[in-house]
């Protein structure tokens, strides 16, 4: 029997996610009462226009532009609307009107996150965001709760599905990047400003907050290196394929020593990388996402669904409205975020990867073991080396500029270390040009 008081619930925004959180509340409010142990009363919606057409048919008498005077009747405030304010005020409004906040706003989170977290510290708020990094994916809880008792080494994630979209269609119907790109603009993957998600920047905000958990360290988007898909071509992709890898656009949180000071630090990436075929983030495919997490105790763990849609959203954040409801019925204060570890953070130079360099070099003796001699140079050593057909650059006369194709993939080095291997390759005389540098990740099962 449920003895408890209604929980007022206030929902901001009433988009693709907050349509469907709607919904889903107003027809299954009773399920998750009983789930709480307190009714769940969605007092009110605030949208900018209440008279735009929604995805979800949703009681007119709900709708508000007055966000303000909605938070502060609330127990709960689900924020929906994106953005950096006014969802930001709104949030505070709520911690400091006495609610827990649920929210999906993950570029609020990664540029915001420690204000909003202190806020909610002050006060004993909860403030959750199971949505704000792969979509219906649960990552966040199993990352703050399930490993709160393990060191986690890694997080190697595909955590955009628009561009995963885009590099899948590549490698599987041959596309280029913009006819892969029309695509999925068509099929409503990709925004009609694809930047956020084809530069990297979506998944540079979930690669923060995702790497602020793990490493129990807050991470500014700032620090996450950033590299986006639009420069990778369909012949890289193709070439990939024939050597058993997929180019994949990945979010890598490590936990790292500096081999100088002895230093643990963490360092955050987001840049596409050729992974073996073998690998499991090879079989993510379409606009799915996956975060594979690798940790001391648990060993290698793998979340895999859908990143984005709004039905599928909507179920991370009605999980953690049954969180904050099921809080408040039980009293006490929220936990807050886990920041002890304060790890340093290391910038990319840090790293230790592998790279394969594909390089249209002069076919004439000693040229191979001057561009070995290179890589030996800067201490990098060279795993495999392959040499393919030799053909005639243009305009120039029969016999004398055949060149050759080599693609080299090193083991692995400091980031430092091979792309200075780079710069000296680039510049060397029997390198006609660099066709193209790919990091390789994770370890071929
Ligand atoms: P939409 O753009 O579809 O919806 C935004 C909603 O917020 C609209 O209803 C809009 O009102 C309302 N809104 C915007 N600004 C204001 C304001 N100043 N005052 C009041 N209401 C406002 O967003 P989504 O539903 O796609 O995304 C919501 C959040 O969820 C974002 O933070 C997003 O990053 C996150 N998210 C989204 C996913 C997805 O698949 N869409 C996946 C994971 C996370 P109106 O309708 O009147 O214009
Ligand atoms: N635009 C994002 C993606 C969805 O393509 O994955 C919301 O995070």
């Amino acid at each position: 029997m449920i003895e408890y008081r209604n929980l007022r619930i206030a929902l901001l925004g009433a988009g693709s996610v907050g349509s469907q959180v709607a919904r889903l509340l107003l027809e299954q409010g009773e399920e998750l009462a009983s789930r709480v142990g307190a009714g769940l009363e969605l007092i009110g919606i605030a949208v900018r226009d209440v008279d735009a057409p929604r995805d979800a048919d949703l009681p007119r008498e709900l709708f508000t532009t007055d966000a303000r005077t909605l938070i502060q009747s609330a127990d709960v405030v689900i924020e929906l609307m994106g953005g950096i304010e006014p969802a930001r005020e709104y949030i505070l409004l709520a911690i400091n009107s006495g609610a827990d906040v649920v929210t999906g706003n993950k570029a609020l989170l990664a540029t915001h996150g420690p204000e909003l977290f202190d806020a909610a510290a002050q006060v004993g708020a909860q403030l959750y965001y199971e949505a704000a990094a792969g979509g219906a994916i649960p990552i966040i809880r199993p990352l703050r709760d399930s490993l709160a008792g393990d060191r986690v080494r890694r997080v190697m994630g595909i955590v955009n599905g628009t561009t995963n979209f885009i590099l899948d269609r590549m490698d599987t119907e041959g596309d280029t990047f913009e006819s892969a790109l029309a695509t999925a603009t068509a099929l409503g993957y990709a925004e009609a400003d694809p930047t956020a998600d084809v530069e990297g920047y979506d998944a540079a905000q979930k690669a923060a907050i995702l790497a602020s958990l793990a490493f129990h360290t807050a991470v500014p988007v700032e620090a996450v290196h950033r590299e986006g898909i639009t420069s990778i071509t369909a012949g890289e992709v193709e070439a990939a394929k024939r050597a058993g890898f997929v180019v994949k656009l990945l979010a890598i949180c490590e936990r790292l020593t500096d081999a100088q000071t002895g230093v643990e630090g963490v360092s955050v990436r987001v840049h596409p990388a050729l992974i073996s075929r073998l690998h499991p983030l090879a079989a993510v495919h379409g606009a799915k996402n996956a975060v594979f997490v690798q940790a001391e105790a648990a060993g290698d763990l793998m979340f895999y669904g859908a990143g984005a849609g709004g039905l599928e959203t909507a179920s991370a954040v009605l999980g953690d409205l049954v969180s904050a409801a099921r809080r408040h019925v039980a009293g006490g204060p929220g936990v807050g975020e886990s920041t002890h570890a304060n790890l340093p953070i290391f910038g990319i130079g840090a790293v230790n990867t592998r790279y394969q360099i594909t390089l249209q070099v002069t076919d004439k003796p000693g040229v191979l073991a001057q561009v070995a001699g290179l890589f030996s140079e800067h201490s990098v050593s060279v795993e495999a080396v392959q040499q393919t057909v030799a053909s005639a650059e243009p305009g120039r006369s029969p016999g004398e500029a055949l060149t050759a194709t080599l693609v080299i993939v090193t083991h692995e080095a400091p980031e430092a270390a091979l792309s200075a291997t780079v710069a000296a390759v680039s510049s060397n005389d029997a390198v006609v040009r660099v066709e193209s540098v790919l990091r390789v990740e994770g370890d071929t099962p």
